[in-house]
């Protein structure tokens, strides 16, 4: 047997998300993949060029048939993506001396780790979340790791520590509206639901068309811009409601439209309903607001405009991408800002890219 590395991978058993995670990523890096099972999945077997069939790991005559797989296709490499076959298999491999690589720890050592790196990543946030919280009730431990956890699933573009800062600012957040314009897949819109209820500030409204002519930034470099393209608009809407659905929130409403129009929604009279067809209970100021959408100059300058006119007392603005490697629309809006309204701010910072401002 040589461990060549153009010899395939043995997925076995290919029976769960995992075997089929593991496909994806090695068909991507060009790497040849074999499955086997001893109860082939049917959509598994049909997509991955069939399955090989090979008794359960307690039968007499595994061994026989396993080494047997292995000799005729020349398998250098095993990947098991269930717990107590990766556990017979390290043994197996080791006690008959095989030249077969094993990839990868166990699923359950792999739980541990992520679980162990989880919470290092939480606890060398926690510093900046209670500095941005001054002294007031910060989150947990528990908390921020779990907004770290579920917004790691979500595709998006807030970084650690502007999540971190999003955490802190909310312990002094005062009552009324959360908005934010611009959602993308809804990973800072997921954490800002869960500050929104957790500290009982106000119902959300999130905004954003969801459509390329408005996805596109004239100010950015033209290959930066090309990159709306590789989007499906669908698939970002479709997308964002299904990542919201574990922050099971009825106080919560979007508006798939631009930042103006969406505004001029927002001071009418029409209720602007959940996704459960629930008139949500905005009261029509903003107590936190995440300026996110289109960072060409005019556009952010506009979002400014229109909804800072409606903050209360105490309300904090964070205006993202102030620090943008693609475009300075945020941060000349930004400087404007702080320059025009110093008289109206109490405290602003940088943080994760963004320039969070807190009004008197
Ligand atoms: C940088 S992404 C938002 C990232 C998101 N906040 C996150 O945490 O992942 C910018 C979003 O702004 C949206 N957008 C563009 N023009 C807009 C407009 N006029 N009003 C509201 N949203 C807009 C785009 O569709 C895109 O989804």
């Amino acid at each position: 047997m040589t461990n060549n590395s153009n010899n395939p991978t043995l997925v076995f058993p290919a029976v769960n998300q995992a075997a089929i995670d593991f496909l994806i990523a090695a068909r991507q890096r060009g790497e040849r993949t074999i499955c086997a099972a001893s109860v082939a999945n049917e959509e598994i077997a049909a997509e991955w060029g069939g399955s090989h069939r090979l008794p359960a790991i307690y039968d007499a005559d595994f061994a026989h048939q396993f080494l047997d797989l292995v000799e005729t296709q020349s398998i250098a490499r095993v990947f098991c993506p269930v717990a107590a076959v990766h556990d017979f298999m390290r043994k197996f491999i080791a006690e008959r001396k095989l030249d077969i690589e094993l990839i990868g720890q166990s699923p359950i050592r792999q739980q541990v780790e992520a679980h162990r790196r989880l919470i290092a990543r939480a606890n060398k946030l926690l510093p900046l979340i209670e500095a941005c919280a001054e002294g007031r009730n910060a989150l947990s431990l528990i908390e921020v790791a779990g907004m770290l956890r579920q917004s790691s699933l979500i595709y998006g573009e807030s970084n650690d520590d502007k999540l971190a800062a999003l955490m802190g600012i909310f312990a002094s957040a005062p009552q009324g509206d959360v908005v934010e314009i611009g959602s993308l897949m809804g990973r800072s819109a997921f954490v800002l639901l869960y500050l929104a209820w957790r500290y009982r500030v106000g119902a959300v409204l999130t905004v954003d068309p969801w459509m390329v002519g408005n996805a596109i930034q004239h100010d950015s470099p033209e290959q930066f811009q090309a990159l709306v393209d590789e989007w499906d608009f669908e698939v970002l809407s479709q997308g964002f409601y299904i990542n919201m659905i574990p922050a099971r929130t009825d106080d919560h409403a979007h508006l798939r439209m631009p930042s103006d129009q969406g505004y001029a929604i927002y001071s009418g009279t029409e209720p602007i309903l959940s996704q459960l067809a629930r008139p949500v209970p905005y009261n029509k100021k903003i107590a936190v607001i995440h300026i996110d959408g289109n960072h060409d100059y005019a556009c952010c300058k506009k979002d400014c405009e229109l909804w800072l006119s409606n903050m209360v007392p105490q309300s904090w603005l964070i205006l993202d991408d102030y620090l943008w490697a693609h475009g300075d629309g945020p941060y000349r809006v930004g400087n404007e800002l702080l320059v025009d309204q110093a008289d109206r701010i109490e405290r602003s910072f940088v943080c994760g890219k963004a320039l969070f401002v807190k009004f008197k």
